[in-house]
């Protein structure tokens, strides 16, 4: 099994509360990220869950019994930590099999267990290595190892990639990604990065100022924001007022169809990501606008393009476009979200 429910879980430090009234069910099997800037309150609710400090409020359930007041090892929930520390007197295996021999399993089947992960980390053949005569990202793996040897019901990973360069950043996601479909163990990672968070996670909590504030998939949280903050994030830039009417929201930059809703007739905030905009020629393309600045990002161009009383970030393949161009526009109606009132 592997059910994490979170509800109403708040933490302080001191009496100031940095996690506050947390509500996320985590499903068997599932990978969910936590994701936020650093702060933000992410390893305080892995720390929460792992047992390593006490929630001020609210309940934490690992296959529907709550933990709370429950010691660390007896939860089922095993944390790697940003900066694992592994025993530098002990070998690859050692430092695999340690919480097994805390537990007391028998060396016959610790060894088989041993084995098993050490392969599924692919360090089959280091285990009589000391930690110390191995990589970084060996170390990373090691640490993984050690957690997932314990069968642990829910699998709490802190950063896990934030310490390696961008190689082997790369392959241990693939390898984060390919043990969790394999093993099916529940997952709550933590991480301070969007792109990493859209690539390995079934979903993403969004954690602001110790507020979930958006929970979806990759695509819901990057396509649809809730709200401007989240939009800002994930790198949106381009937010513009308008009101809605007659089923059509009508802004400085024209009139899109919007589907009716309460807010009718008040003051809304809405956004498209730079890479939606579309710039061609004829009457299809109906703002006009001039480039002020241009930026050249390899597979894309950064421009800034200024429509009037409202200046837009536009991404385009097109490398040709210089400050001072016109420039004619479209904003694909489908790619503005509109956010509801605050
Ligand atoms: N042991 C602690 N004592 C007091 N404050 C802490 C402690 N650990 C973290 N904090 C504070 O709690 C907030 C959330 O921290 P943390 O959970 O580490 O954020 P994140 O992992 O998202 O960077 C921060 O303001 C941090 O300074
Ligand atoms: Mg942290």
């Amino acid at each position: 099994m592997g059910i994490l429910t979170l509800s109403d879980l708040a933490v302080a430090y001191g009496g100031e509360t940095v996690v506050h009234g947390l509500n996320l069910d985590v499903s068997e099997g599932e990978l969910v990220s936590l994701l936020g800037p650093s702060g933000a309150g992410k390893t305080t609710i892995l720390k929460a869950v792992a047992g390593l400090v006490a929630p001020a409020r609210g309940d934490i359930r690992i296959d529907g019994r709550s933990v709370r007041g429950r010691p660390p090892e007896k939860r089922s929930a095993v944390m790697v930590f940003q900066n694992p520390l592994l025993f530098p007197f002990m070998n690859v295996a050692q430092n695999v099999g340690f919480g097994l021999r805390m537990q007391g399993v028998a060396s016959e089947e610790a060894r088989s267990r041993i084995r098993n992960i050490l392969e599924l980390t692919g360090l089959t053949g280091l285990e009589e290595r000391r930690v110390n005569e191995i990589s970084g990202g060996q170390q990373q793996r090691v640490a993984l190892a050690r957690a997932l040897v314990l069968k642990p019901s829910i699998l709490l990973l802190d950063e896990p990639l934030s310490n390696l360069d961008a190689n082997l950043r790369q392959q241990m996601r693939d390898l984060i990604q390919d043990i969790q479909s394999e093993t099916r163990i529940t997952t709550l990672l933590v991480t301070h990065d969007q792109s990493e968070a859209l690539m390995i996670s079934h979903r993403i909590g969004l954690l602001l100022n110790g507020r979930l504030r958006q929970v979806g998939t990759p695509k819901d949280v990057f396509q649809r924001p809730v709200g401007r903050d989240v939009a800002e994030f994930f790198g949106g830039c381009n937010f513009f007022t308008g009101r809605i009417r007659q089923a059509a929201f009508g802004c400085e930059l024209g009139s899109f169809p919007a589907p009716d809703t309460h807010a009718n007739g008040q003051r809304l905030t809405a956004t498209i990501r730079p890479e939606d905009i579309l710039i061609g020629a004829g009457s299809e393309y109906p703002i006009s606008g001039r480039v002020r600045k241009t930026s050249f990002e390899g597979a894309a161009t950064r421009l800034w393009v200024d429509c009037g009383a409202v200046s837009l970030v536009i991404l385009t393949p097109h490398s040709g476009l210089a400050p001072g161009q016109s420039v004619r526009l479209r904003l694909p109606a489908e790619k503005i979200r509109i956010f509801p009132p605050e």
